[in-house]
């Protein structure tokens, strides 16, 4: 079946997920092609719910100890550092030339918005393959996707998209990778049953207490900190105010998608939407939350 939503006039849905076509081509690029090691570790999430913080924070934590001194997040934008399987580095059958694989140093990190029923059996069957999940409650994601549209690099009208469409295009789940519920609750239900295997995270938590997440994120990747002085500065190479300031986040794009560094850190901050929902839309989100996540365990408090 086909679709549109403000993203892309064509979506089609793959498997319960929706996707444009450059998309798609990539996610059947990497189920057909990308073979994950061991101890690759593979980031996921869905669009805007705190994918760059991730990126950063990860590329961070798994940096060679030997070249500290050399902060490679002053270098390169997060997106760089940390690249997207389906658009940075597959598509149908060839694998995009600027970067060999085979030759990555261990553990390579690699990220992804596919859905978890998407991934390849490399990753899906290798326990040992590490899954760290972000997601962040729906509203913020509205918004900040509803933002990163609307930026220079995707806009396509000189009128703002209304607010109240991409509310409803969410709810259907029309948009690119959606419908968001169905993307959260499979990471979730798996990351319950492995939890050894895929580490599931809050964007709200992440802010409510950056240390005990940050801690717990470490351990999961098998560098645990020695001490608080790491910890601290790990959040601090990687925190908003820091990144969004860098010359290297406020010039440049993001790779084939042409998508402007900047766009990627806005305001960075929890419950932004009360700025733009009235009371009927935080209903109509409120419902639908409640609706889909009923009996999950799961809830986003916001
Ligand atoms: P806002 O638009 O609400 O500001 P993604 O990285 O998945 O595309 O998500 C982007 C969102 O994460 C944006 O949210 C952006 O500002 C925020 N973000 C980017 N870097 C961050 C960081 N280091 N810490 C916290 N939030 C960050």
């Amino acid at each position: 079946p086909k679709e549109t939503c403000w993203e892309s006039s064509d979506l089609y849905k793959f498997q319960g997920f929706w996707y444009p076509g450059f998309l798609l081509s990539g996610v059947l690029g990497v189920q057909s092609q990308f073979e994950a090691r061991s101890d690759d570790v593979i980031l996921a999430s869905f669009p805007k719910a705190g994918t760059t913080w991730l990126k950063a924070l990860c590329s961070c934590i798994l940096q060679d100890p030997d070249q500290d001194h050399d902060d490679q997040l002053s270098l390169k934008n997060p997106h760089e550092l940390v690249r997207t399987l389906e658009y940075d580095l597959f598509k149908d059958d060839v694998t995009l030339p600027d970067i060999d694989l085979s030759t990555m140093p261990s553990p390579r990190l690699f990220h992804t918005h596919m859905a978890y029923s998407h991934l390849p059996d490399s990753v899906l069957k290798n326990p040992d393959c590490k899954i760290v999940y972000i997601t962040r409650n729906p509203k913020d994601v509205i918004v900040s996707n509803w933002h990163f549209f609307n930026s220079d690099s995707w806009r396509t009208s000189p009128e703002p998209y209304p607010i109240e469409k991409v509310i409803d295009e969410f709810c259907k789940g029309h948009q690119f990778y959606g419908p968001f519920f169905d993307h959260v609750l499979e990471f979730w239900f798996e990351s319950l049953k492995m939890p050894e295997k895929i580490l599931f995270l809050k964007y709200e938590e992440m802010k409510r207490d950056p240390k005990g997440e940050l801690k717990k994120l470490a351990a999961f990747l098998g560098r645990p900190f020695s001490n608080d002085e790491e910890v601290e500065k790990v959040l601090w190479r990687s925190s908003f105010d820091r990144l969004k300031n860098l010359e290297v986040n406020k010039n440049g794009v993001v790779f084939d998608l042409e998508v402007s560094n900047k766009s990627f850190f806005r305001r960075g901050v929890v419950g932004d939407w009360k700025n733009y929902f009235t009371d009927e839309m935080k209903k109509k989100l409120d419902e639908i939350s409640c609706m889909k996540l009923e009996g999950s365990g799961l809830d986003f408090e916001i």
